[in-house]
């Protein structure tokens, strides 16, 4: 082991009142939670929205429950996109991050030939969906090569590609879900700018671990689940789409009576906002829920998250890097508070049950996860743990401790 842990962790006293946060947190009574890279704790607000809303259906029905909560549902469009640097009509709620890359997807008239420059480490659902599109449309999909330091994608060699093959969309997963790195969205951008490419950007594990800021990033559309790092609610998402893809007419393949006027008997006329991504129904006391997530990551505060969490990340690399038999998986200078490793001796779902007998949340990556990723690592599965600011460094060396038994067994 090198230091101590108040060496590199921010200390939690000046930056954000912890055990007030714990306190917050119902779920931290009983359970170690190092799986916020699957679905964070709520936080008493956000359920205590939810169940209003649900109990509200129940006794006034769901559309007058609708109505009522008018002004909160708003609050949604508002919260999310003070959260991400754009405005309400941008923004759209989808039931999942992968509901809302299909519907951005979907938007984008793919002809045959076009082509889609992606990353090697994207998320393993749009690699398929991108696979998808060049099967029944003939699309083709380049991978980016990454670079050669282990930092991730070269951003040199993805924009030589972008000069070369004007590709259709270029698509960059933010943070993937199968280890800590973090790729340069900001940059790719910057070439996607200066040679006017439509940029997506899955953004589900970077939204509520770090400050987000879509100007900046310079995206056209960028898609997030509620459920992770912003601790919202299962069954909720968003997709952020630009001005310029709303003025240049891009709407969903199936657009509804919600996104779409039926003005005429062979015609519709989409609406103006992002809202032509959205659909009629809505789950309304989850995107409440999601909403008051947002506001809760607000006020908790993007910037000191920002520091905290990856270096909960941190701890826990530096507490498993001594353990023998466990061989540490992450790349990138600075990585996320995803922490990635292989564990001799084990099988997955035992390993797994171990970690879940012992109270802490966990979740297994496989190798079909990441076909790149693990191939170049050459590992069939991983564990990985991840943390977030509610956690405490006490719970890192718990978790630390519990691995490290189970290694030398
Ligand atoms: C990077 C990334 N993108 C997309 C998704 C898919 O999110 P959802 O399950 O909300 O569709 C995940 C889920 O783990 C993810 O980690």
């Amino acid at each position: 082991m090198r230091d101590q842990s108040s060496a590199f962790i921010p200390s939690a006293e000046t930056l954000l009142d912890v055990a007030a946060l714990r306190a917050d947190t119902p779920g931290c009574a009983s359970v170690v939670h190092f799986n916020n890279a699957g679905a964070g704790l709520l936080a008493r607000p956000v359920l205590r929205t939810m169940l209003d809303q649900l109990e509200l259906e129940a006794n006034i029905g769901g559309y007058e429950a609708a109505a009522a909560r008018e002004k909160e549902v708003a609050g949604f469009y508002t919260a999310i996109a003070e959260l991400i640097g754009a405005r309400p009509e941008n923004i759209a709620f989808a039931g999942s991050a992968t509901h809302a890359y299909s519907k951005a997807l979907s938007a984008i008239p793919f002809e045959r030939g076009d082509v889609i420059l992606t990353t090697r480490n994207d998320f393993i659902s749009n690699q398929i969906a991108f696979i998808s599109l060049r099967d029944r449309f003939g699309v083709e999909v380049v991978h980016a090569p990454d670079h050669p330091d282990g930092t991730g994608v070269d951003v040199e060699a993805m924009a030589a590609l972008m000069r070369k093959l004007r590709p259709r969309l270029v698509a960059v997963t933010h943070v993937p879900t199968n280890s800590g790195l973090v790729q340069p969205v900001a940059e790719i951008g910057a070439h996607c700018r200066e040679q006017s490419l439509i940029y997506l950007v899955d953004a589900c594990q970077s939204v509520g671990q770090y400050p987000i800021d879509v100007e900046a990033i310079g995206c056209d559309l960028l898609t997030a689940t509620c459920r992770k790092f912003l601790r919202g609610p299962r069954g909720s998402g968003f997709l952020y789409v630009s001005d310029r893809i709303l003025r240049e007419g891009y709407e969903p393949l199936f657009i509804d009576m919600y996104g779409a006027r039926w003005t005429a008997p062979d015609r519709y006329r989409p609406v103006e906002t992002a809202a032509r991504f959205e659909e009629w129904e809505f789950p309304y006391a989850t995107l409440l829920g999601s909403a008051a997530a947002a506001r809760y990551a607000l006020e908790v505060g993007l910037e000191p998250v920002a520091k905290r969490t990856p270096a909960l990340g941190a701890l826990l690399r530096d507490r498993l890097a001594g353990v023998k038999g466990v061989r540490l998986l992450d790349r990138g200078p600075e990585p996320a508070a995803l922490v990635t490793f292989a564990i001799e001796g084990w099988e997955p779902r035992p390993f797994k049950r171990a970690m879940d007998d012992r109270k802490i949340n966990s979740a297994l990556s496989l190798r079909e996860f990441a076909v790149f990723d693990f191939g170049d690592k050459d590992v069939e599965w991983c564990l990985r743990l991840s943390p977030h600011y509610y956690n405490t460094e006490e719970e890192v060396e718990v978790v630390a401790a519990a691995v490290a038994e189970l290694a030398a067994r």
